[in-house]
This record gives structure tokens, sequence and C-alpha cells, in this order.
């Protein structure tokens, strides 16, 4: 068991997460992404098709420091943070508010510490601890990523590129998006707190099989987002060869 300095107590979940989630600090009884997308995002993760995402995450120059200190905020089924507790040395923390994202995270992957807790709200990581913020495709805490973040820290954000999916949205009748607009206002949202210093553009092809069409659907905002017969449609075929492209932004304290 744990404790809080105002004397809550906390139990370590047998999976080794702990639950930091108070009643009063969510809006449902069970908040987050829900169990089935949590397992659609695991079985599409293990099935590699977002492989060259994780690498060329891994890949950035802040991983490269001995004992680097790293917070993946709305981590999810925990993949990118997994990894990168595999291939360096250090401390690795990952934060989301769906328990059950944390619990798969937390059987897989031991060498990392796994919270419940609202990243919108107050986070439990130390003033001036971390080198670096992972926030991929999750919401974004300026405020407290400031405090958290040292100051020579690096905050990095992974939206999606120009492009993404663009196949498998016109199936389904979405617009293509602008998403160059949209990575300029991520950027810009990071600010007073932060300021941009690298972007780079991630793109690659790749062909996905029936199960990886539907899990990707189910994991992603046009699940709700789509009419059923397009859904319905687009489940049906045996493969969709797919633009993935993510925009990955720098950013240092202000
Ligand atoms: C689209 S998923 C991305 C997960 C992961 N970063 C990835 O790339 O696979 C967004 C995640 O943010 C989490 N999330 C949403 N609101 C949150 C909050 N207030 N605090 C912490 N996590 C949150 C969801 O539960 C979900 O796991």
């Amino acid at each position: 068991m744990v404790g809080c300095a105002n004397g809550h107590p906390f139990n370590v979940a047998k999976e080794g997460y702990i639950n930091l989630l108070l009643s009063h600090q969510r809006k449902s009884k069970n908040p987050g992404d829900e169990p089935a997308m949590v397992m659609a995002r695991r079985r599409f993760f293990d099935s590699g098709a977002y492989a060259p995402l994780t690498a060329a995450i891994a890949a950035f120059p802040m991983f490269g420091k001995s004992g680097v200190s790293v917070l993946d905020c709305g981590c999810g089924e925990g993949h990118l943070l997994g990894a990168l507790s595999e291939q360096v040395e250090g401390c690795f923390y990952g934060i989301d508010i769906s328990k059950k994202a944390v619990q798969v995270a937390a059987r897989r992957h031991k060498k990392a510490t796994w919270l419940v807790a609202n990243g919108m709200r107050d986070i439990p990581i130390a003033d001036n601890s971390m080198d670096v913020i992972l926030s991929v495709l999750a919401p974004r805490n300026n405020s407290e990523f400031s405090r958290i973040l040292k100051p020579d820290g690096a905050l990095l954000i992974g939206v999606p590129g120009p492009n993404h999916l663009i196949e498998l949205r016109q199936k389904l009748q979405f617009s293509s998006g602008d998403f160059a607009a949209k990575a300029d206002q991520a950027a810009e949202k990071c600010a007073p707190q932060f300021i941009e210093t690298n972007r780079e553009i991630l793109s690659f092809k790749q062909t996905l099989d029936r199960e990886q069409i539907a899990d990707l659907i189910q994991m992603t905002p046009l699940f709700y987002r789509s009419g059923e017969e397009a859904k319905a449609a687009v489940m049906q075929l045996d493969e969709l060869s797919v633009t993935v492209s993510f925009t990955l932004i720098t950013l240092k304290p202000a």
C-alpha cells in the first residue's frame, strides 16, 4: 500500500499498477478509453502495423541520455512507453485515466511504473523531475507538464499527420481533414508554457488485413462517427492499403 500527503491510502494492484483516481477526479465510473477500445488498440499494435511510429519516437536523441526520466501521459495500453523501457536505461511513468488501459500495460511491461490518474488534473509526479513528457494522441495539460518537466527537458507530442488514414476515411465518407493546420494548432496550444523546437512528419504505407481494419476502426473515434452501412462495408474488405502519417512535435519550456 502507498499513501499521499493528505493521508489517502492506495493499494498496489496485483498487476503492479496504482489507481490514484479519486471519485471526484472523474466524470464517469469508467472514464477514458473503454475496455473494447483498449484491447483493439493492443491487438493493432501487436500486429506491428504502427511499429515504424514506435521506432521513430525511440530514435529521438532525448532517449539517448543515460538514466532518462520519461512520463507518457495518456499512455493507453502502454506499447510506446513499454518499448522505451525495454530499450533504454531510465525511469518510466505511464499515466492513463482508463483503468483497463493501465491494467494491461502493467501486466505486460514490468520496467515502468503505471498509474491510473487524471492527466488533466494534478498529475502525481514531482516538480522538475522529468526529462521527457510524451503526449501521443492524448489530451495535454500545459501547466502541469511545465511544472513536472526539467528546465532542459522536452515535451514530445504526436498528432495525426497529412493524409493520415485517408483511404479509410474516404471509404467511411469522412472529409480528409486539414492535418497540417491541426498540427500548427496543437503546437500553438502548448504556448505560452512551451516553444516548438522541432517538427517531423513520419509517413508510410501499410496494408491492413481484415482483423487490423476492424481493430483500427474500433480503437479510433471513427468507430462512433461512421455510418453503420459504410462501416459494415469496410469491415468486409480482405485488405486495405492505408497511409499512416504522424506529425511529431518537440517543444521546450519557454
Ligand atoms: C487515442 S488514445 C492514445 C493512447 C496512446 N498514447 C497511444 O498512442 O496508443 C488516448 C488515451 O488518452 C487517455 N485519456 C483520455 N483522457 C485522459 C485524461 N484526462 N487523463 C489521462 N488519460 C486520458 C485515454 O484513456 C486513452 O488511453
